[in-house]
């Protein structure tokens, strides 16, 4: 497998991922909206590879479209298909991504994550293409458990995780009615934070960002007062929430290692969780931030935040042996390179 078709490749993860498998010689066509991600980040993966013109026209091309649309999906697999560089698989990470947003409007949500990649599988099977990477989530496990392995009970709370569990289900009845064609994995990703060390690429979220680590960036730069730290009275070691953080090079890393995994085995559907299985709680992830950047984040206390779980982290038993994924940076890693992407870039992508 050597030429990849990368959906929602210029986003925050997309576009680590797309450097790092630049990078290990894979050949790309990266295909985005561009709705919720910029251009330019593509740009910035493109001088980070340090290729030539030549050789990063050959191996990065993009196109810009809309997934529900087929044909989008459609003249890829034909341009590849055309130059003789068929695509060998599908790493799937384009996708509404808000838990706020998708309660507010769930038809974009389910219109959106279902048909696009209804579409992708049908283009798939046109063009003879069965190796799929699908960008799931944690957040579709039960919510009572605090350490979850992949087979720990799944209940989606909202139309975000809902869509994520419903095109795991599709890949699996995909793979059932074609037996012995598709290499599928899911991996369900813990709380991807950071930035490429250089700075040069990282988090540009677009409106109001509801996760930890973009508003910690706002606070720590005196956009927004102070951390509203949601409860303190969570049954953990400091009364704060604890997640599974991840650098979101690791994560991306462990796209490269399914993709490993692929190339050796027969088909074959699997799950696999990608954090780290370490539990930070917020006020540690919090204080590290500041410790390592030498600033400081004013915090105040507001009530449990709705449908939060005190706990969740991952055992990623199966990803060290099954794929040989070691996550390697650590918190004060995350940290320090999240904030000096922020200090490269206030603006985000926006000024370029
Ligand atoms: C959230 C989503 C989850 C999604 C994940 C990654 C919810 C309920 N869950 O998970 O579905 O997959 O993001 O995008 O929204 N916190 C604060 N103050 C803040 C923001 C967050 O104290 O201003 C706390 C939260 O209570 C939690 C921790 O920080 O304990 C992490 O929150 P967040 O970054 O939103 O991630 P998750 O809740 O794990």
């Amino acid at each position: 497998m050597k030429n990849l078709l990368i959906t929602g490749g210029s986003g925050f993860i997309g576009s680590h991922l797309c450097l790092i498998l630049l990078k290990n010689n894979y050949s790309l066509y990266v295909l985005d909206s561009f709705i919720n991600s910029s251009y330019e980040a593509l740009n910035r993966v493109k001088a980070l590879a340090k290729f030539d013109k030549k050789n990063i026209d050959n191996n990065l091309k993009v196109f810009v479209g809309d997934m529900r649309d087929k044909k989008t999906i459609d003249n890829v697999f034909r341009f590849a298909y055309e130059n003789n560089k068929r695509i060998d698989g599908v790493i799937h990470l384009a996708s509404l991504k808000s838990v706020k947003e998708s309660i507010e409007k769930p038809i974009d949500y389910w219109g959106n994550n279902i048909i696009s990649t209804l579409n992708l599988v049908e283009i798939m099977i046109k063009y003879n293409c069965f190796n799929i990477v699908f960008s799931s989530s944690a957040s579709i496990y039960q919510k009572d458990q605090k350490f979850v392995n992949e087979e720990s009970f799944i209940n989606p709370l909202h139309p975000y995780a809902e869509t994520k569990v419903i095109i795991e289900k599709l890949l699996k009845s995909i793979f059932n009615a074609y037996q012995g064609k598709w290499k599928i994995v899911n991996l369900r990703y813990f709380n991807p934070i950071g930035a490429h060390s250089s700075g040069q690429l990282g988090e540009d979220p677009k409106g109001d960002p509801n996760n930890i680590f973009p508003r910690i960036i706002k606070v720590a730069s005196g956009e927004i007062k102070k951390l509203y730290i949601f409860g303190n009275d969570w049954p953990t070691r400091d009364g704060s929430g604890i997640r599974d953080y991840i650098h979101v090079m690791d994560l991306a890393e462990g796209h490269l290692k399914a993709l490993e995994y692929l190339n050796l085995i027969e088909p074959k559907i699997l799950n696999i969780n990608l954090g780290t299985g370490i539990g930070t709680t917020v006020i540690e992830l919090v204080r590290v931030f500041e410790k390592v950047n030498n600033v400081k984040i004013p915090i105040a206390y507001e009530k449990r935040r709705n449908g939060d779980v005190s706990e969740l982290v991952a055992d990623i038993s199966l990803a060290k042996s099954l794929i040989n994924f070691f996550p390697s940076r650590s918190i004060q890693d995350m940290c320090k390179d999240g904030w000096k992407w922020y200090l490269n870039n206030p603006e985000g992508y926006e000024n370029n």
